[in-house]
């Protein structure tokens, strides 16, 4: 009775891995209990393998879990995945292969025709695609993706006014975080005192992710939308946290208020099914004239919803604003978490 479901983490060590570790703790369906991270760590207990990185301390039931090979055999069905790219692309689909459920993190299948790339208060009807995945035909297994760090944010921001007013322009510049890099990530000295503009292929995931998200499901396909959209990415020394500046062209001319209005009352499926991660309120707007700011705004909704602010008229698209959203969490491991929700909500965690 009530017994949760055991899950298991690939890249448990990392800093996405640790994450999802500190957000399984209590975590009411589900539970922790299968690690797995490269041959490096492979054998050792959790708190030999790991550099623990965050606040909390490891939880007790992890910090002796033996790391086991990052393989299918032994794993358990529903496998989160913080892996980098290119080991995603080699390992994700031997786990979807072999029956298991991946809720996974990386950029190595987000853009692949039939796995859904979702963000449960933006589009949640995506997860239909895993029907007609070949692993799901086979073996019952699939796999199901969250955006890139920076795309959350953006495209939380964006979603609300786009279903209103149409988007036909967005222009981005990210300032991003140290943590988005994974540990060890940027060298010191390279980021000490420092503005890096360049983060290699960032933009282009930016771009391509933010309008799969916006776009339509139909006939098992997903069409993206069609909006210009240019990104230019940069890292920033702080810890935790993506602020982006963002100057949008509506297709329908709306007023400043009725802007906030869609932010402020923007509610989606995970807020009515009352999913465990799910924010109260996804995107906050915030109307201090310096804010948001990743220090004293990151963790706002458990680190779970967007900070916006600043919104003013552009003097060369319609308007712009700054958003913020929490990189590890919104923007890894709680979007996977949300992503695993909405699927055992919707009867796919069986
Ligand atoms: N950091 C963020 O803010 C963020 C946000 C969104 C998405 N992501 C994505 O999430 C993924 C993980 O990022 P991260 O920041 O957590 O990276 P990370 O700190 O570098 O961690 C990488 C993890 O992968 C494991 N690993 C490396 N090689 C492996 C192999 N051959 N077989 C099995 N496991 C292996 C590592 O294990 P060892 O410790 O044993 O080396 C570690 O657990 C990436 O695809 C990243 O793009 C990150």
């Amino acid at each position: 009775m009530n017994k949760k479901i055991p899950i298991g983490i690939l890249g448990a060590t990392g800093v996405v891995g640790q994450r999802f570790i500190q957000m399984l703790e209590h975590h009411p369906w589900f539970e922790v209990v299968w690690l797995a991270a490269s041959d490096r760590s492979e054998g050792k207990v959790y708190e030999e393998a790991a550099r623990w990185r965050l606040k909390t301390s490891i939880p007790q039931a992890v910090a002796k879990m033996k790391v086991s090979p990052a393989t299918p055999e032994g794993a358990p069905k529903i496998i989160f995945a913080a892996l980098d790219s290119a080991i995603a692309a080699e390992l994700e689909p031997g786990f979807a292969d072999a029956g298991c459920a991946v809720v996974s993190n990386s950029s190595a299948l987000r853009m692949k025709e039939d796995v859904p790339l979702v963000i449960p208060e933006v589009n949640p009807g995506h997860i239909r695609l895993i029907d007609i995945q070949g692993w799901r035909k086979k073996s019952g297994g699939y796999v199901v993706t969250n955006p890139n760090c920076s795309a959350i944010g953006l495209v939380l921001a964006l979603a609300p006014l786009h279903q209103r007013f149409g988007l036909e322009t967005v222009m981005a510049v990210t300032m991003q975080a140290v943590s988005g890099a994974g540990y060890p990530g940027v060298a010191s000295l390279d980021i000490l005192g420092n503005v890096i503009p360049f983060i290699p292929k960032e933009e282009e995931k930016l771009e391509a992710e933010t309008r799969k998200l916006l776009g339509v499901l139909e006939n098992g396909a997903v069409r993206d939308a069609t909006f210009k959209i240019s990104a230019q990415c940069n890292r920033v020394a702080v810890e935790d946290g993506h602020t982006e500046s963002v100057s949008i062209k509506l297709k329908k001319s709306a007023k400043a208020e009725e802007i906030v209005e869609q932010w402020r009352s923007f509610r989606a499926r995970p807020q009515e099914i009352s999913l465990p991660t799910a924010p109260e309120q996804p995107v906050i707007y915030d109307y201090s004239v310096d804010r948001p700011q990743p220090r004293l705004d990151v963790n706002r909704g458990r680190g779970m919803s967007a900070t916006v602010g600043r919104l003013r008229p552009c003097g060369v698209l319609d308007w712009k604003f700054s958003v913020l959203s929490h990189n590890t969490i919104r923007g890894a491991a709680g979007a996977a978490l949300l992503n695993a929700e909405l699927l055992k909500h919707d009867g796919y965690l069986c």
